[in-house]
C-alpha cells in the first residue's frame, strides 16, 4: 500500500518549497511553537523538518486525540519526549483536555522572552506562538478550541494561506490563528501505513481494502481481543488481513451481488469504526518500537 501511496503523491500539490518559505516567514514572527502530533502514532505523524525549522525556539509537543490512544502508551511517549528535552502534553481538543497544561507549559517556556520584553520597556508586548503539524492531526480544532470559536477555519492546504491574525490566549500570550501545515514523510513504508490507518493520508489516494486488511492484520497481532469482541470473530483469529476483512464482511452481513463478502463496504466501515474509537483506545506505536 505504501508503494501505492508513493505512486499517488500527486495528492500532494507540488508547492513544498513555497510552503516551507511561508512557514519560515511566519516562524520569524513567533517566539514559540506548538507541534501537534497524533497520540496514536506520535512518530509517524511527526515531520522531522519541524525540529530543524524551529531550532532555537521553545517547542511544545501536543499529543492530540489522546482520547483515542492507550493512556499507558501515551504516558510512555510523554516520558520519551521528556528524555529528549521536550515537553509533551496529551490533549483532546474536542473536549479541551490538556489545554490548560499547554498554556501553563507555554508560559514557562517563554519566561525568558517575557522578561526580556520587560527589560526593554515592552511589558505589554505579547509573546507569540504558532501551531505546526501534518494534515488531520487536529490543528484547526486546537486553535478553534483555544480561541473559543465554534466554526472551524479550514487548514487543509499546505503553508499558511490566510492573512495572519493573532488572538490572545491569556497570560500575555498570543496565537497565530492559522497553522503551518507540513506534509508527512513517507520514507519508511510503515509510516505510510500508520498514517493511512489514522486517516492522515486520505482514503481517496489509497486502496481502502488494502489499508483495512493491513490494519486488521496489525490489530490481530497487537490486540486480538478487541477485534474478536467488536466483530464476533472466531478464535484463534486468522493473521491474514484479507481473510479477516472477509470475516468482518460476513459477520456484519455485508454481501455483494452474487453473495460474495462485500469487502469494499466492510473496509470502509471497519476503518471508520477504528478511527472513531469504536474498537477502544489503541496506540499504533510505542517509543521502544524503532
Ligand atoms: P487539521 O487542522 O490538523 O487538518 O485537523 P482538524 O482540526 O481539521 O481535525 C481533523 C479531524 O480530527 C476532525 O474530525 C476533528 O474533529 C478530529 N479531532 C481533532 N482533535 C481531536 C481530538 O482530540 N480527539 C478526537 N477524537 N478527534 C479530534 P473530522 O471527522 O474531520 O471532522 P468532525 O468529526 O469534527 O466533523
Amino acid at each position: 500500500m505504501s508503494d501505492f501511496v508513493k505512486q499517488n503523491v500527486q495528492w500532494f500539490p507540488g508547492h513544498m518549497a513555497k510552503t516551507g518559505r511561508q512557514i519560515r516567514e511566519n516562524l520569524r514572527l513567533v517566539d514559540a511553537v506548538a507541534e501537534i502530533l497524533d497520540a496514536r502514532a506520535p512518530r509517524a505523524s511527526a515531520n522531522p523538518d519541524i525540529a530543524r525549522m524551529t531550532a532555537g525556539k521553545p517547542r511544545i509537543v501536543l499529543l492530540n486525540k489522546c482520547d483515542l490512544a492507550d493512556d499507558i502508551v501515551t504516558a510512555a511517549w510523554v516520558r520519551h519526549f521528556a528524555a529528549t528535552g521536550l515537553t509533551a502534553i496529551p490533549v483532546d481538543c474536542k473536549t479541551g483536555r490538556g489545554l490548560k497544561q499547554f498554556k501553563t507549559a507555554l508560559s514557562r517556556h517563554v519566561e525568558g522572552k517575557t522578561r526580556s520584553n520587560l527589560a526593554k520597556g515592552m511589558a505589554g508586548k505579547a509573546v507569540r506562538v504558532m501551531v505546526l503539524g501534518i494534515p488531520n492531526t487536529g490543528k484547526s480544532t486546537f486553535i478553534n478550541k483555544l480561541a473559543g470559536r465554534k466554526k472551524a477555519l479550514t487548514a487543509d492546504k499546505p503553508g499558511v494561506t490566510r492573512q495572519n491574525q493573532w488572538f490572545p490566549i491569556g497570560a500575555g500570550l498570543e496565537m497565530l490563528d492559522t497553522p503551518g501545515v507540513l506534509w508527512p514523510k513517507f520514507d519508511d513504508p510503515a509510516v505510510g501505513d500508520k498514517l493511512s490507518f489514522i486517516g492522515a493520508v486520505k482514503d481517496s489516494v489509497t486502496d481502502t481494502q488494502t489499508v483495512a486488511s493491513r490494519l486488521l492484520a496489525l490489530l490481530a497481532e497487537r490486540c486480538p481481543g478487541r477485534l474478536q469482541a467488536r466483530y464476533a470473530l472466531d478464535t484463534p483469529l486468522a493473521l491474514d488481513g484479507a481473510a479477516l476483512l472477509e470475516s468482518v464482511a460476513l459477520k456484519r452481513g455485508m454481501r455483494a451481488a452474487g453473495g460474495q463478502p462485500d469487502t469494499e463496504r466492510a473496509a470502509a466501515v471497519f476503518l471508520d469504526e477504528f478511527r472513531g474509537g469504536k474498537l477502544g483506545r489503541i496506540s499504533l506505536e510505542t517509543p521502544e518500537e524503532a
